[in-house]
């Protein structure tokens, strides 16, 4: 998916390959991140929520030990920046956060809402991607989600008529997902993927008084 974009921006060659192995790479850094954290189904403390943050920190470094990495591991580190500059791990802001980070951390919250979580089910591409686009400006950048945007409505939104989201690579059944969200999901399960990843980055507690998890925050196939 980035790759794509990345073609669709004009990038050259080399800095398509890079953003298509750094969306490989992105979520390295969880192989430091325990297992109990990364699959717990309810909420997380602050202890536990800054602890998954160091992904992103640990993935960098694992991925820079050599220079011909050097791009790969930007994304890596960076993937969880905002574009508001409240993201982390360097609260990097706007055209500081390397472009591949930029592309990759859109990927990365439309897989992560449309595969299932151990927390929640997947949701529908559509709404999905318009959480997205209510994100433009502030988590993501509004120049590459109008580009994801042509990909979506090319590629992803015909594909989904009928089959409205993927799961370990295999099509989610609507309806499927309309139970699963009924049964264990938050009742909005669109506003509890990536609306709440954004107050979580900003500091804002959830109403519980604990964090969630990230929109990405566990070790699936899609992430
Ligand atoms: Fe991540």
């Amino acid at each position: 998916m980035g790759e794509r974009v990345a073609r669709l921006l004009g990038l050259p060659e080399f800095e398509q390959t890079t953003i298509r192995i750094g969306g490989y790479l992105h979520d390295i850094g969880k192989i430091a991140i325990a297992d109990r954290i990364l699959l717990k189904p309810g909420p997380l403390t602050d202890e536990e929520y800054t602890e998954t943050q160091r992904h992103s920190v640990i993935g960098g470094a694992i991925v820079s030990t050599h220079e011909a990495m050097t791009g790969i591991a930007q994304i890596v580190r960076h993937h969880h920046e905002r574009y508001d500059g409240t993201g982390y791990p360097d609260r990097l802001a706007r055209d500081a956060v390397p472009l591949g980070a930029r592309i990759i951390s859109i990927a990365d919250a439309l897989s992560a809402m449309t595969t299932d979580r151990p927390y929640r089910a997947a949701i529908p591409i559509e709404p999905a991607w318009e959480e997205i686009v209510r994100n433009s400006g502030s988590q993501f950048d509004p120049a590459i989600v109008e580009v994801f945007g042509t990909m979506v409505e090319q590629e992803l939104l015909p594909r989904a008529s009928g089959m409205v989201a993927f799961s370990e690579g295999r099509p989610v059944d609507p309806v499927r997902t309309e139970v699963q969200a009924g049964r264990g999901a938050p009742k909005t399960p669109v506003a509890a993927s990536v609306a709440p990843e954004a107050r979580r980055t900003s500091g804002t507690r959830a109403p519980s008084g604990r964090r969630r998890h990230l929109t990405s925050g566990a070790r699936t196939p899609a992430s």
